[in-house]
């Protein structure tokens, strides 16, 4: 009952009902814009694919019927991904580069097609656009992607190999071979295991043409080499993959996993820097990440993405890191000395600081993006209240210079790191808590971000359940965090024979 109370139904009497449904009306308006000039751009892809296709088909003889109906078949393809953009209004599908970067690979493994399966109807690089497709956006679409492609791969087949069985083997063995190298990079996706999983969707490919080959009757002799090459484009693919995927990261800005993990390893400059000249912070910031990334893993966030930016949403401190109470070792406070207004404006540069020292390390735009929120615009009270008692009667106090100048988070992954921040300093300052004091500090805090006044909250998409979720992942966090340790007893006092 108590938990009701405090909990979500008292944060969600609090929101008024207009701002949430102007909220999400534009959210809506946005993902239909972002909609449109996907199938717009899906649309163009397709007459550049339909353009080179029409011109193959030709100067290889076929008749005016083959050509439409090749080119229907291929454009069904295309349809598959333009409906599924239409009804999911996937979040990849809406964003312009996210887009861009689906078409080009689309390109990609459509357009050379019609010359590597002049090699041998086995030899297609369609594999590498899959894999790109599935690091850099999601696994869905990978799939998805496979059957334009597919459609594709049966055409060529049918105009350039001699085998009856070729069209339909290739349909069949260019999705299997797409669909099995996103399913194995889905176990993991790290750069050495990529290799591995092309492989394997080639065996897979390999056994499917094989099957196919057989069902239509046809002799060992006429398709076993094209086994092979379906086996080595694949395994090439994988191969290719690898050296491509930190072009596209770079280029298109994504924060793979792979990069994400590298950011974690400790010979990082930017880490090693924390942990030397600012160890509160760094300590700070190992608990931050704990607590976001385990509370990203309950509302479906990138845990990954929440545990890097958490680690390095701080860093800015490393320009003065004594002006941060983590970092001062003695009772020497520098703001003892400063007054309220130079306090705040050094404490607040640190989040300014961050998004610039990310930037210059060329980290992922995410993770710069959620540096720059991670405190919203919020106020720092205490030197506020502090310039306050110091102001000359009826004199007012500029709040703005004590505000973060930056905006509300707007991802789930920003507030759950906002969110985790706050939390973590509020306990860190406690004298020796016992649980049910932290859950009391949690929920305060929470119920305060979530404030009808000016929610932080508002700008990101977590839902009230996911608000719940994540305040019982924090204090499970800090629950395994803050455990009571056994007493040791004094080795001394043991008698051991
Ligand atoms: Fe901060
Ligand atoms: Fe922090």
């Amino acid at each position: 009952m108590e938990r009701d109370v405090t909990g979500a139904a008292a944060r969600r009497s609090k929101l008024p009902n207009e701002a949430k449904q102007k909220e999400a009306a534009k959210i809506r308006r946005e993902k239909t814009i972002g909609v449109g000039w996907s199938i717009l751009m899906l649309c163009v892809t397709y007459a550049l694919i339909a353009a080179e296709y029409t011109v193959f088909l030709i100067k290889a003889g076929q008749a005016w019927q083959s050509v439409v109906g090749s080119l229907v078949l291929i454009a069904m393809g295309f349809g598959a991904f333009g409906v599924y953009a239409y009804i999911r209004r996937e979040k990849n599908l809406a964003t312009f580069s996210r887009m861009l970067l689906i078409c080009v690979l689309l390109v990609i493994a459509c357009a050379p097609l019609p010359v590597t399966m002049r090699v041998d109807v086995g030899f297609t690089v369609h594999v590498l656009a899959a894999m790109l497709v599935a690091v850099l956006t999601n696994r869905r679409l990978a799939m998805l992607s496979s059957v334009p492609v597919a459609a594709a791969a049966g055409v060529t087949a049918f105009v350039v190999s001699g085998v009856r069985g070729a069209p339909m083997g290739m349909i069949l063995a260019a999705a299997v071979t797409a669909i099995a190298a996103v399913l194995a990079l889905g176990i993991s996706s790290t750069r050495s295991n990529t290799v591995i999983a092309a492989g394997l969707a080639g065996a897979a490919g390999a056994l499917t043409y094989g099957a196919a080959m057989l069902a239509c009757g046809e002799a060992f002799e006429a398709y076993w080499r094209t086994l092979l090459w379906i086996l080595g484009g694949s395994v090439l693919c994988g191969i290719l993959a690898v050296g491509f995927m930190p072009v596209f990261e770079t280029l298109f800005d994504i924060p793979t996993d792979a990069r994400l993990n590298e950011l974690l390893n400790n010979n990082n400059p930017l880490l090693k820097r924390l942990m030397t000249e600012a160890s509160g912070t760094y300590h700070h910031s190992l608990t931050v990440a704990a607590l976001a990334e385990a509370a990203a893993e309950q509302v479906g966030a990138n845990a990954l993405l929440c545990r890097v930016a958490a680690t390095y949403h701080d860093v800015g401190k490393l320009k003065d890191p004594l002006c941060f109470k983590e970092n001062q070792r003695t009772e020497n406070n520098v703001h003892n000395d400063l007054d309220p207004y130079e306090s705040a404006r050094r404490i607040i540069a640190h989040q300014q600081d961050s998004v610039e020292l990310l930037e210059k390390h060329k980290f992922p735009g995410a993770v710069v993006r959620i540096a720059g929120e991670h405190h919203g615009d919020s106020v720092m009270v205490y030197f506020y209240d502090r310039a306050k008692k110091a102001a000359p009667e009826g004199t007012e106090v500029d709040v703005s210079k004590f505000r973060y100048p930056s905006g509300k988070p707007s991802t789930k992954e920003s507030a759950i790191i906002m969110l985790a921040d706050c939390c973590e300093a509020a306990v860190r300052s406690m004298k020796e808590p016992t649980m049910r004091d932290i859950a009391a500090k949690v929920r305060e805090i929470i119920n305060h971000k979530w404030d009808k006044r000016g929610s932080m909250l508002w700008d990101s998409p977590l839902s009230f359940a996911e608000i719940n979720k994540i305040e019982t992942s924090f204090l499970r966090t800090f629950a395994a965090l803050y455990h009571e340790r056994v007493e040791y007893p004094d080795l001394e006092e043991i008698d051991v024979r």
